[in-house]
């Protein structure tokens, strides 16, 4: 896309985005309501201003909340809000890539929802194969390197192949990780894990004494990486099975807005949030806010995870 900024001199460029992102950005009301005023969406093409780019959660995940109460809203039938949602889901992950979020997870399909009607299962289904189908080439092209989290034997075959395709293709790219827990259930993947390391034990591999929490994470889908942020949408305060793990020193965030109005200021009011949360991981006080009066100084990049 033509970046309207790049016609204007070099120089002039950081004076207009600034001035642009202090009239849209920065001015709208914290809480996300009817009465704000809208912001155009490219103004947060760029990193907002008032986000430091020292403290960004290097993972986010999200548990994706919302979509059948949207559709209800809208006299829509339930699909129609996992349209949306996939929708949303895909600007999140080209939001995320802009900004400088290196790895985003969602939540798409639990192990227990394949208690939903076969219809709205079917359709999700297709649809993970639909977008996988369509988007696999731009998010490629974009640098996005695709993992998807869960038993996936228990997809159809056509589901399968697309997902091996996207995995295999994508394997070498660095510009983000984006994972898809399907048919993803945490306790059952920290099972499977605990059998592989007790293999190893059973084997004569490992003594028993060996195991450590460095080595199951190595044996969980994620494989070592932890979210630094959760985002939970449509008011639900819950972990509902999912990275229970990998959540240990992750800040949980929970918004009222449902899943298939998560846009890009919504994302920007999770991050703000974020950030003026003191992150301990058990040691004494730090505060990241302390930092946020002047963001234009060099701070040294804290280890974000544990
Ligand atoms: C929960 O909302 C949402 C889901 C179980 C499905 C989430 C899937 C998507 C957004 C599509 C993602 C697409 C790709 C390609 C990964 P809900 O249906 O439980 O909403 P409700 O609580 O309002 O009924």
């Amino acid at each position: 896309m033509l970046n309207p900024l790049s016609q204007l001199p070099s120089v002039a460029q950081p004076f207009v985005l600034s001035l642009l992102m202090t009239l849209t950005v920065t001015s709208f009301h914290p809480v996300h309501s009817a009465h704000r005023l809208p912001i155009p969406m490219s103004a947060y093409s760029l990193l907002p201003g008032d986000l430091n780019p020292h403290y960004l959660p290097k993972h986010v995940a999200v548990i994706m909340d919302g979509n059948g109460r949207w559709a209800n809203q809208r006299g829509l039938p339930r699909i129609a809000g996992h349209r949306q949602g996939a929708k949303v889901l895909k600007d999140l992950l080209r939001c995320c890539k802009d900004w400088g979020v290196g790895a985003l997870t969602a939540y798409a399909f639990s192990t227990e929802n394949w208690r939903r009607p076969t219809t709205e299962v079917d359709f999700l289904m297709l649809l993970f194969e639909k977008m996988l189908r369509q988007e696999l080439k731009a998010m490629h092209q974009e640098g996005v390197r695709i993992r998807f989290l869960g038993d996936l034997s228990e997809l159809s075959p056509a589901l399968q192949r697309e997902i091996h395709r996207a995995m295999n293709q994508t394997a070498h790219n660095t510009a983000i990780d984006f994972n898809v827990a399907v048919n993803y259930g945490s306790r059952s993947e920290i099972v499977q894990a605990c059998q592989q390391v007790a293999q190893k034990v059973e084997r004569g591999d490992l003594p028993a004494s060996a195991i450590s929490e460095e080595m199951i994470s190595q044996h969980l889908y994620t494989a070592g990486s932890d979210p630094d942020l959760l985002i939970r949408t449509s008011g639900e305060q819950r972990l509902s099975n999912f990275l229970l793990w990998q959540l240990a020193y992750t800040e949980m965030y929970f918004t009222d807005v449902f899943w298939p109005d998560f846009d890009r200021s919504a994302f920007h009011q999770a991050l703000q949030v974020f950030q003026k949360r003191d992150r301990r991981f058990g040691n004494a006080k730090e505060t990241i806010a302390s930092v946020q009066g002047d963001i234009s100084q060099t701070v040294p990049e804290p280890a974000l995870t544990a």
